[in-house]
C-alpha cells in the first residue's frame, strides 16, 4: 500500500512537470519591432536571435503564466516613421500585452508615446538617449544610459588612450549621436582636453570627406563618431584615405559583425564601447553564448544578450504580478530589483533606468577584442 502510494506521488510530480512544461491556452503576445531589413539589418538580426531564444527558452520552462509565448515581430525596414506604424499594429490589432524595442533611439522614441498613451509597457534592449525612458511610466530600459556611456568614452580616450584633440562627427537626425556627442564634449573639455571640430552628417551618408577634410586640418588626435557601424566602417576607410591618423572612437552602436566586414583594416585601432562581452564566464552567459552559438554559428553581440533579457524581464515581472494585466505589469517591472540575465543583474532605478558597466573594445589585429569593463 505505501509503495504503491509512493508510486502514485512519482507519478503525480512527472506529470506535474510534464505539464508545467508545456505551456497551454490562450498565448501570451509579445509584441517586437526592430530594424529587421535596410540600413540597420544587423541591428534587428541580433536582437530577434535574442528575442527568439528568450521566447523558446521561456515555452520550453512553462511559458508565462503557464501559458505559451508568442513573439509577434515587425520590421521598420530602418526607416523613420515605420516604427510608431509597428507600435500601432502590435497593440490594436494583435493586442500584445508589452513591446519590444527599438534599438536606435529615435525609433524607440517614436513608438514611445504610443506605448504611453495605450499604458503598454515598452522595453526597450538598448536605446541609451535619456529621452527614451523620461517619456513615461510605462517605458523601460534594460541597459545603461548615455550620460554614463559619454562619460566613459571621454575618459578612457583621455586617461588610457591618452587623446587630448577630438573632432565630434555627428550625426544630426539622430537624438542618440547628439546626446552622446553633448555628454562626450562636456566630459573631455572638463577633463582638459579640446574639442577642435564639430561636423555633422546625416543618417544614410555615404560620403564623409568632405568632414574628414576638414577635421584633417584640425590637427585632431580623435574622431569621435557617436553612429552606427555603416557610418563607422565608412569614416575608418575614408579617414584613412585622406591620410588621418586620429583614433576613431565610437560608442555601443558600432558593435555589429558588419563594422569590419565594411571597415576592414582601416579600422585598426578603433575604440567603442558596448554592453556585454560574449566572453564573460557567467554561467548563465556562457550557456546563452553556446546555445548561440548552436543555433547561429557565430557568437552574439550585446544587443542579442540584451533583447533576451528584456524578454525574460517582462516574464519575470508577469510571474510577480501574477497576471500579464497592463497596470499590474507596469508596476511589477518598475520593481524590478537583482534580476539575474545574460548582461549582469538589472536593477532598475526611478527612472526605470538599468545601471550596468560599459565594456570596452579596441579593433586589434582585425577582430573586436575586449580590453576593459568600467563600473558606473
Ligand atoms: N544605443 C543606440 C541608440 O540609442 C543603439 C544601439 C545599441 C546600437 C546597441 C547598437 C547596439 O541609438
Amino acid at each position: 500500500m505505501f509503495l504503491r502510494i509512493c508510486f502514485l506521488l512519482a507519478l503525480l510530480a512527472v506529470v506535474n512537470r510534464a505539464r508545467a512544461a508545456q505551456p497551454a491556452g490562450e498565448p501570451v503576445k509579445l509584441g517586437f519591432f526592430m530594424s529587421i531589413t535596410g540600413r540597420d539589418a544587423s541591428f534587428g538580426e541580433a536582437a530577434l536571435r535574442g528575442a527568439r531564444l528568450a521566447v523558446d527558452d521561456l515555452n520550453a520552462t512553462g511559458g508565462i503564466l503557464g501559458r505559451p509565448v508568442e513573439l509577434v515581430v515587425e520590421d521598420n525596414r530602418s526607416v523613420s516613421g515605420e516604427s510608431a506604424t509597428a507600435a500601432k499594429k502590435l497593440l490594436s490589432r494583435d493586442k500584445v500585452v508589452a513591446l519590444i524595442g527599438e534599438c536606435a533611439s529615435a525609433r524607440t522614441l517614436e513608438a514611445a508615446p504610443i506605448a504611453q498613451a495605450a499604458g503598454i509597457p515598452l522595453v526597450t534592449p538598448a536605446s541609451t538617449n535619456p529621452k527614451v525612458t523620461a517619456v513615461g511610466d510605462c517605458i523601460f530600459r534594460v541597459c545603461f544610459a548615455d550620460p554614463f556611456q559619454g562619460t566613459v568614452l571621454a575618459s578612457y580616450a583621455w586617461k588610457n588612450l591618452g587623446l587630448r584633440r577630438a573632432a565630434l562627427l555627428i550625426d544630426s537626425t539622430a537624438p542618440y549621436s547628439v546626446g552622446l556627442a553633448e555628454v562626450f564634449a562636456k566630459t573631455f573639455l572638463a577633463l582638459g582636453g579640446d574639442i577642435v571640430a564639430a561636423q555633422k552628417y546625416s543618417g544614410d551618408a555615404k560620403d564623409f570627406r568632405a568632414q574628414l577634410t576638414a577635421i584633417r586640418s584640425t590637427k585632431a588626435d580623435t574622431i569621435f563618431l557617436p553612429g552606427y557601424y555603416v557610418a563607422a566602417g565608412l569614416v575608418a576607410q575614408q579617414a584613412r584615405e585622406l591620410g588621418l591618423r586620429a583614433t576613431l572612437v565610437g560608442g555601443d552602436g558600432f558593435e555589429a559583425p558588419q563594422l569590419l566586414e565594411i571597415g576592414g583594416p582601416a579600422l585598426e585601432g578603433t575604440v567603442y564601447s558596448t554592453h556585454y562581452s560574449a566572453e564573460s564566464k557567467d554561467p548563465a552567459s556562457r550557456r546563452f553564448v553556446s546555445a548561440y552559438q548552436a543555433r547561429h554559428g557565430s557568437t552574439p553581440v550585446g544587443l542579442a544578450a540584451l533583447t533576451y533579457d528584456s524578454v525574460q524581464l517582462i516574464a519575470d515581472a508577469a510571474r510577480r504580478a501574477g497576471t500579464t494585466e497592463r497596470v499590474a505589469l507596469k508596476k511589477a517591472l518598475a520593481a524590478t530589483r537583482d534580476f539575474p540575465g545574460i548582461t549582469g543583474r538589472t536593477t532598475l532605478n526611478e527612472h526605470r533606468d538599468a545601471i550596468k558597466d560599459a565594456a570596452i573594445i579596441t579593433v586589434r589585429g582585425g577582430q573586436c577584442v575586449f580590453v576593459d569593463s568600467v563600473r558606473p
